[in-house]
């Protein structure tokens, strides 16, 4: 079963650079020499100036002159920086580069993990960046001039071996949405997760068989339930089904666990719902039952659009419960001084983690950024109402839990869609071991 694929840039994305046949010709030589003169035994990685320059020890420039120069050695004359590249840029076709991005894409729904291991020069870095769209498309980038070592060296098949084996690539070569997820995994004592790919072939034969029974399972989900609350809970059905019913609903019948963790992968749904069924709503015992709640919830709703299907069983979830000192997890604010809320001892917010702080009806979100600095925010998204201090912190931005969309924690605005309106802050210190915030509404601040 494949997990991860590594793509080849030059030749797979563009044209060969090998096959330069006609400007070979024109300079009277053949495609073999003229290509041993300016990239040395490609196969192999050594001393030569275009080995050095694809480590990034050397600049464009020396190994251009240093092909120029063997060429002349060799009796050839008239070799130039233009023709050459112009000569590999002739090989690129639009149509290949939409096949291969096309086919990236397609891997990419299917879950597999994929990455870009080139030879390249730093020079030429802008430029093929531009051809496609790497950051969309691939989880990290293995350019032999920012890593310092090239094909065929295997050191660099291992680093991105790394990748494979679920270890986190130098994050410096990994695009932001992968840095937010896999810290935060890291953070929770995970490890950032390679896909189940059995698990995934499984979940696309459901998917292409359900189709018909696609509304049966919809509605089931969330009529009848309370609308406009953030608590999963009460707006959320969990059904037990029997084997058959699950595979072909991909496990979707834990909807509510599916709802308050969106990150759990559908197959592991079932051992979230062992883990947390005990402070969720009781589960509906089977879809037939499920259908009579909602057929008698309908009937009364009908009559009062006020009714809302009975959770009278929903357990109270206590500060204990929920532990302390990590994301996600609450305090109420404590004495006032002046408008200054005491937020508890600086100590217990590591980097990188979030509180959510309540006070009366008002719900903040107190962050340590990365760097030890402090950021208190309102609490909600201003996309979708979810709480921020649930989404994940990393450097200055904290990302939003439910749609991901991110916010910047040292200005509030909105950096990424779909959240486009900004958070507000409140000002925030440390005053004797002990974060205080001012949380006033902007209006009386
Ligand atoms: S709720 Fe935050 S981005 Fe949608």
């Amino acid at each position: 079963m494949i997990s991860t694929v590594f793509w080849d840039f030059g030749g797979v994305f563009t044209g060969s650079p090998f096959h330069l046949d006609d400007y070979a010709r024109s300079l009277g030589t053949t495609n073999d020499r003229l290509l041993e003169h300016v990239f040395g035994r490609y196969e192999t990685d050594g001393d030569h100036p275009w080995h050095r320059l694809e480590r990034g020890e050397g600049t464009l420039a020396e190994a251009l002159e240093a092909a120029a120069e063997a060429c002349r050695a060799d009796g050839i004359e008239g070799f130039d920086a233009d023709g050459f590249f112009k000569a590999m840029g002739s090989t690129s076709s639009d149509e290949r580069r939409e096949t291969a991005v096309a086919k990236v894409r397609e891997l990419n729904q299917a879950g597999i993990r994929q990455a870009i291991i080139t030879n390249n020069a730093k020079e030429f870095g802008d430029m093929w960046r531009r051809l496609i769209p790497v950051d969309e498309l691939f989880e990290a980038v293995i350019d032999s001039s920012a890593v310092g070592l090239r094909k065929p060296d295997p050191r660099i098949y291992r680093l991105a071996l790394d990748l494979r084996r679920g270890r986190r690539l130098p994050l410096a070569r990994m695009r932001p949405r992968h840095r937010l997820q896999d810290q935060a995994a890291q953070r929770r004592g995970v490890l950032p997760g390679l896909v189940d790919h059995r698990a995934l072939a499984l979940h696309r034969l459901a998917h292409r068989l359900r189709g018909p029974l696609m509304a049966f399972f919809a509605v089931s989900q969330h009529t009848g339930l309370r609308e406009d609350v953030l608590d999963h809970r009460l707006n959320t059905r969990t059904i037990y089904m029997n084997p058959v019913l699950r595979f072909l609903y991909s496990n979707m019948n834990y909807h509510t666990e599916h709802h308050m963790f969106p990150t759990v992968p559908y197959y592991s749904l079932p051992a979230l719902h062992r883990e947390v069924k005990g402070y969720l709503a009781p589960a509906s015992p089977n879809t037939w039952s499920a259908y009579r709640q909602i057929l008698s919830t309908l009937r009364r709703q009908w009559r009062d659009p006020a009714y809302d299907e009975p959770r009278t069983a929903l357990p109270a979830v206590t500060n204990a419960d929920r532990g302390s000192g990590d994301t996600g997890h609450t305090v109420w604010a404590g004495d006032r001084h002046d408008g200054w809320f005491d937020l508890g001892p600086a100590s217990a917010l590591a980097p990188g983690l979030a509180l959510r702080v309540d006070v009366g009806d008002e719900t903040y979100a107190l962050f340590r950024l990365d760097d030890g600095t402090l950021a208190c925010t309102e609490g909600l998204c201003t996309h979708g109402q979810a709480h921020l201090a649930e989404g994940v912190v990393l450097d200055c931005l904290v990302e939003c839990p439910k749609h991901n969309g991110r916010f910047d924690l040292r200005t509030g605005a909105a950096v990424r869609r779909p959240a486009t309106n900004p958070i507000t802050l409140y000002p925030v210190e440390i005053c004797n071991g002990r974060v205080i915030s001012n949380l006033q509404p902007e209006a009386d601040g």
